[in-house]
């Protein structure tokens, strides 16, 4: 199924602005400079298809996507098959190239689709690098690239996170009920979200809850201390791999709902500056045992 917001979308086109590094592998002090060039890269793409109209295509009754996440994901790979051919590569739209290599990708082309296809300028891409060992792996680098903002995230395991080269960490706030959070709802199976429940209750208990559409960018401004804590309920790996590290690296706290360790198909994702951690942790266990449920005002009234 087929809708038309705007124009023609562009094909993918050879972009010299922002030459990648040719490094062997083995000599990699870090991986930054190339993700952050290549995260450079596909922001430009899709900002080019954002000032087009594009066609856009349904994956579920909700679920969005457009020409401009698959042409962003096709960059990316291109990118990264170049410059590092024997790195494996997860992304959104084309799924796990799974050749046992020691680097895995996880890749966001185009994180807030609904934002973008409706001309709203939230959206990021989204990339993270992990480090394989048998079956688990650790995730080193990340970034996070919002073009519209021009606003590039960086993190590095152990090295911490920045912001457009500058360090950031996470906010001071130690209140609940003093904190700005941020959270999201999916497009996809929305009949099966409880989230309107813990939006309502922590709402009531904060300065407030944003919904802002980018999961990656919310971890991001968690991380630089705009907002002091972040949940979702059921995101993928490609959403959160690279926010995670940012909120790890800039001294913050991720975890589950109950407080066991995050991992990236846990389903549940709750980050914080961790000073407020433990009592959103509180409210949690509250609302998923149905105490202290405040009532909704009848509408009619
Ligand atoms: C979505 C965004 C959104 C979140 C959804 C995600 P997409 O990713 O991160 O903020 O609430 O759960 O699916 O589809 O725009 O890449
Ligand atoms: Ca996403
Ligand atoms: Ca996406």
């Amino acid at each position: 199924m087929f809708r038309c917001l705007r124009a023609k979308t562009q094909d993918l086109r050879p972009n010299t602005e922002y030459p990648i590094p040719t490094v062997p592998d083995t000599l990699h002090d870090s991986f930054l400079p190339a993700m952050s060039a290549i995260a450079r890269e596909a922001g430009g793409l899709l900002l080019e298809h954002f000032h087009q109209k594009l066609k856009i295509e349904y994956k579920g009754d909700a679920d969005l996507v457009t020409a401009a996440d698959r042409a962003s994901e096709a960059l990316i790979r291109e990118r990264i098959a170049k410059e590092f051919p024997s790195h494996d590569v997860l992304g959104e739209e084309q799924g796990l190239k799974d050749r046992g290599g020691e680097y895995r990708w996880y890749v966001d082309p185009l994180d807030g689709t609904t934002n973008f296809a409706h001309g709203y300028p939230v959206f990021c891409v989204s990339m993270a690098l992990e480090r394989r060992s048998g079956a688990s792996g650790q995730r080193i680098a990340a970034v996070v690239y919002d073009p519209t903002r021009e606003e590039l995230f960086a993190a590095e395991r152990g090295r911490g996170a920045q912001l457009n080269g500058q360090p950031i960490h996470v906010s001071k706030i130690a209140q609940l009920k003093e904190s700005l959070l941020a959270t999201g709802f999916p497009s996809h199976k929305r009949h099966q979200n409880p989230n309107i429940y813990f939006y309502h209750q922590i709402t009531l208990h904060t300065h407030g809850v944003r919904r802002p559409g980018s999961a990656a960018l919310d971890l991001c401004n968690v991380a630089c201390g705009r907002f002091d804590g972040f949940w979702e309920f059921n995101l993928n790996s490609w959403d959160t791999a690279a926010g995670v590290l940012m909120v790890e690296e800039a001294g913050g706290k991720v975890s589950r709902f109950d407080g066991s360790p995050f991992t990236l198909d846990s389903r549940e994702t709750m980050a914080s500056n961790g000073l407020v951690h433990e009592a959103l942790l509180h409210e949690f266990q509250e609302i998923f045992a149905g105490r202290g449920l405040e009532t909704l005002p009848d509408p009619r009234r």
